[in-house]
């Protein structure tokens, strides 16, 4: 069966940008004389004809997805942000990001705001897997896609990363390093993502033959530079003190490397720092820094395309999936102790 022509055929055909082909059908008025005959040529020629599910979504009801992250600070949830605003824009939609800046209060608040205006669909990063409460928006037919943390029960659809994984490869990496005291930072355990990288963490040790208290935990209430910057201030008064650092995301190594500094501490000679997400910042420091890559905006387009294809879909029909990605262990510098062996 021939293949369905897309919006992408007509680009490429057309020479333009599937947003300048969104365009020509929707805004004419946007493009110029030439480039619009140009894109109906392809189109006429192609036999293009804009999807159905395009129609629906404009026929009267709200093109609006509603994206609430955890921390709009966090270079993390940008790249998430593009990638489900690339796609939304592809099927004629808009991206509203609201930040639950980890309090869930405010996710609550938004959530309730989100049911009043009807938006399409939530693209929903949860503060606490056990209090989040997206039925309401489901019961109003609004979609749910859980992003950037696995659905533990069969309650929406999901995007996430193997974060058990994760943090396996972080702290595997510090301990083939060298590195036998090794201090976990991150927090709060209510978080799924700081449990699942935990745990990782905890089956590398003991799959490395390493006692149980070769990993301290030093648990912070949120996952931010100054949250970073506190707890490298108190990794020295660590019982132990620890050869090797995994932070449960890359801000947090951020204000551990600038306390470290300050404390005269060498990284990596003295302390090996590994952190999570691989933001730009990661590579861009002062000592650029190992991490746990997550495909932030892959996560993003994955999420959206999920949740417009619910939105369309008859709910009785409709099966929840569940994507988990793979993460990456990303070696630089702070990590690369010149002697292999812990001080
Ligand atoms: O904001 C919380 C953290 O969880 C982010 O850095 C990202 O790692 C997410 O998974």
């Amino acid at each position: 069966m021939a293949r369905t022509v897309g919006i992408k055929d007509v680009a490429r055909t057309a020479g333009v940008s599937v947003g300048t082909v969104s365009n020509v059908i929707n805004r004419p008025d946007l493009v110029s004389a030439d480039t619009r005959l140009r894109v109906e040529a392809a189109i006429t020629n192609l036999g293009y004809v804009r999807s159905e599910s395009a129609r629906q979504l404009r026929a009267g009801r709200s093109r609006v997805l509603a994206l609430l992250v955890l921390d709009m600070g966090n270079p993390f949830f940008v790249d998430i942000a593009r990638g489900a605003e690339k796609v939304a824009r592809e099927n004629g939609l808009m991206v509203m990001v609201c930040n639950s800046g980890q309090d869930q209060a405010e996710e609550d608040e938004y959530l309730a705001h989100f049911t009043q205006q009807q938006v399409l669909g939530v693209l929903l990063s949860p503060v606490d897997s056990a209090r989040t409460d997206t039925a309401t928006l489901q019961r109003a037919g609004i979609p749910v896609v859980l992003v950037d943390r696995g659905a533990e029960i069969e309650e929406s659809c999901s995007v996430s990363v193997d974060d058990v994984l994760g943090g396996a490869l972080a702290v595997r990496h510090l301990i083939e390093s060298g590195n036998e005291r090794i201090v976990f930072v991150g927090g709060p355990p209510s978080l799924q993502q700081v449990r699942n990288r935990l745990t990782g963490a905890r089956q590398a040790v003991a799959d490395a033959g390493l006692p149980p208290e070769a990993l301290t935990v030093v648990e912070t209430q949120r996952l931010d530079i100054a949250a970073g910057r506190d707890a490298g201030q108190r990794l020295l008064g660590v019982a132990a003190r620890p050869t090797g650092v995994f932070c449960a995301n890359d801000l947090l190594a951020l204000g551990v490397l600038q306390s470290l500094f300050a404390m005269g501490v060498r990284v990596p000679d003295d302390i090996a720092l590994v952190g999570y997400d691989d933001i730009e910042f990661a590579g861009a420091a002062a000592v650029p820094i190992t991490s746990v890559r997550q495909p932030a905006y892959r996560i993003g387009r994955t999420s959206a395309e999920l949740l417009i294809a619910e939105s369309l879909a008859d709910p009785a029909e409709h099966e929840h999936q569940r994507i988990v990605y793979q993460p990456e262990l990303v070696v630089r510098a702070s990590s690369m102790r010149r002697h292999a062996s812990a001080r």
